[in-house]
């Protein structure tokens, strides 16, 4: 099984990837895609005129701006990428971590609001879809767990729910789509492979920052269990079928 995240920040550019998820599923591989939003919410939240804040890649969700994140990622960004799969002769699904719930959470810092950390997977939603010939795609929010989580959504990260969904499914591959060629270094630079203890020097010294400290620490938890976990340049076309090809550039991280 293979867990494609696609960045929201590549989304509607010239996207083959589409193409790319039908052209597998006809060949009979399995795929589960999780999906970001990040570039969308905020431009809907601006348009709102509610300002966004990030600490270290991740949005600080206050009330107003989590009712922004469920519409947008739950609603328009996961539609539409279920309609032009659909449409290209494909067969997906959409659900998000609510759904099942695939995706209980808790609040991971007090600081960034209503952001969630995954405490629990519940598999049988995706596993379900998967058996029916489905490409589940997943908009990453989670529901607080616990009698007095009382039906309140967190936003989840889509890097880290794409990390935890990999594991608990026991994917053989992790692709993470980005709308960067890689993980660069500071003269940017595409890494080919870089170790967790590599990438974690990358962060501590700022070079790997933003939206990018996320990405890396899903691999970093992805590698104990997944055995191959990849950043790659979701702009070129057909970067998904050359990564189960083999081919095309990226950033493999390893343990
Ligand atoms: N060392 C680095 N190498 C590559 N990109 C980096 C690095 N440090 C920071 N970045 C940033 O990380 C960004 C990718 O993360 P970002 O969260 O913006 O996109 P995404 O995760 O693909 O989309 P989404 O958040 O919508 O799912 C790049 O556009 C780049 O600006
Ligand atoms: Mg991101």
């Amino acid at each position: 099984m293979l867990l494609v995240k696609i960045g929201g920040s590549t989304l509607g550019s010239q996207d083959t990837t589409f193409e790319d998820l039908v052209a597998l599923q006809k060949q009979g591989v399995p795929v589960v895609v999780v999906h970001g939003g990040g570039a969308v919410i905020t431009d809907w939240l601006k348009k709102q005129g509610v300002a966004t804040r990030f600490v270290n890649g991740r949005r600080v969700t206050d009330e107003p701006t989590l009712a922004t994140v469920v519409a947008v990622l739950a609603g328009l960004v996961n539609s539409e990428i279920v309609a032009k799969v659909n449409s290209l002769g494909g067969k997906a699904v959409g659900l998000s971590g609510v759904d099942g719930p695939l995706l209980e959470a808790g609040i991971r810092e007090p600081e960034l609001g209503l952001v969630g950390e995954v405490v629990k997977v519940n598999t049988r939603p995706v596993e379900m879809l998967l058996a029916a010939g489905y490409i589940p795609v997943i908009a990453p929010l989670g529901l607080m767990s616990g009698a007095d989580g009382k039906g309140q959504i967190l936003n989840v990260n889509a890097d880290t729910a794409a990390a935890e969904i990999a594991i608990a499914l026991k994917a053989e591959s992790f692709v993470l789509l980005t709308d960067v060629a890689g993980v660069m270094d500071k003269s940017g630079k595409v890494f080919d492979a870089l170790t967790v203890h590599e990438a974690n020097t990358l962060i501590a010294s700022g070079v790997a920052s933003g939206g990018m400290i996320p990405k890396l620490e899903a691999c970093f938890k992805a590698v104990e269990r997944v055995p191959r976990a990849r950043i790659i340049d979701g702009r070129q076309a057909h970067a998904l079928r050359g990564e189960v090809e083999g081919v095309g550039g990226g950033t493999t991280i390893t343990q």
